[in-house]
């Protein structure tokens, strides 16, 4: 069975992407410090998957915990999770995130190159888009100065990969770029564990259905968009995992020395007054959410163009906005805050 490093492994999208793995025939092997996830989150992959996950818990920029790992499991292509994602901490914290984001990368592909593993699949972000000039967004849709620090890794790795590709280093790489992730395993087992405040809207909204957070503040709702509330394209994770599975199918079939990059959306926007409504109406909760000032750095609107995910690698989502929103409830509700 064909062993693929998942870096970042035990967290959000990492946890879904190892149980969508399994499904697909392949063998996980995490690699996690735990510093953005919690270990408790192993247990509950062995209750979905009905086998243990092999973890090893270090950091990506630690080359010997990456030949420890090798050395027990070869692994034949790496999903490359592992970064840190609070856009205002990259702000205070900029070093943090350059050497964790992007040293962490520089680090896998180095050993990568050592030992001839060819595939990788990259965790990239909407947000080298910035405000877009024109909706939907393809892959061809000029990036933007990135609105933070978190987004400039983002931005960064792509080019390292493009660069490490046309060295004829011999990887074949697919960069994914995340709209927004939402949701959680229909089983309740796994979902998003936010680090204190949530930063992200659907966390904040079932915590505060859930009674942890007083109120929601909706950041602004004077935009021009249909509402005057924000615009973004919310992907269920289990539709984004899937999607990784595709990406490392595809990525066998290419020759070496390849790089393609793809928007991983529903191709539809949501306002944040519109996730509020539908998370009240699916779950038959009131919330109680009043309009703050606008959030610095947000983006007004933007959603993705998926015409290329969906030709050619056959992908298209499987979940709507209402099993996102029903699924993060029912994770929430099952958390033992
Ligand atoms: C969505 C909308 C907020 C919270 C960022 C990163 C992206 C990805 C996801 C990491 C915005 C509004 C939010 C709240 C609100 N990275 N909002 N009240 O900013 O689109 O994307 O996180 O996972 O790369 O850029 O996501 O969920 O923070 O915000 O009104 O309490 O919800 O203003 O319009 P964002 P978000």
């Amino acid at each position: 069975m064909n062993k693929i490093l998942i870096t970042g492994g035990a967290g959000y999208i990492g946890s879904h992407t190892a149980v969508e793995l399994v499904k697909a025939g392949l063998e996980p092997i995490i690699l996690d410090d735990f510093s953005n996830s919690q270990k408790s989150v192993l247990g509950s992959l062995e209750e979905i998957i009905g086998k243990p996950v092999i973890c090893f818990e270090g950091d990506c920029n630690d080359k010997d915990i990456l030949e420890e790992i090798y050395s027990q499991h070869k692994f034949v292509g790496v999903i490359h999770f592992a970064a840190f994602k609070a856009v205002g901490e990259s702000t205070s914290e900029p070093l943090k995130y350059y050497r964790n984001n992007v040293g962490s990368l520089v680090v896998l592909l180095g050993f990568m190159q050592e030992k001839g593993i060819k595939n990788i699949v990259f965790s990239s972000s909407c947000t080298v888009y910035g405000q877009p000039d024109k909706l939907p967004v393809t892959e061809s849709t000029p990036r933007k100065d990135a609105e933070s620090p978190y987004g400039n890794t983002k931005k960064i790795c792509e080019d390292i990969l493009v660069d490490f590709v046309k060295s004829k280093a011999g990887v074949k790489v697919v960069s994914l770029r995340y709209f927004n992730p939402v949701g959680a395993h229909p089983s309740g087992k796994i979902g998003e564990l936010p680090n204190g405040t949530p930063n992200n809207l659907v966390p904040f909204v079932t915590q505060t259905a859930a009674g942890i957070r007083e109120k929601i503040t909706v950041f602004g709702d004077d935009y021009d968009t249909i509402d005057g509330s924000c615009i973004r394209d919310f992907i269920h994770v289990m539709d984004l995992a899937d999607a990784h599975v595709k990406a490392l199918g595809y990525l066998d079939k290419q020759e070496d020395n390849f790089y393609d990059v793809f928007n991983v959306g529903t191709g539809n926007g949501n306002s944040v007054l519109e996730i509020i409504k539908t998370f009240e109406k699916v779950n038959r909760i009131k919330l109680n959410y009043s309009i703050g000032p606008r959030r610095d750095g947000d983006v007004v609107k933007i959603w993705a163009d998926t015409t290329k995910i969906n030709t050619v690698l056959g992908w298209t989502p499987q979940y709507s906005l209402e099993d996102s929103l029903r699924d993060s409830w029912n994770w929430e509700k099952g958390l033992s805050h």
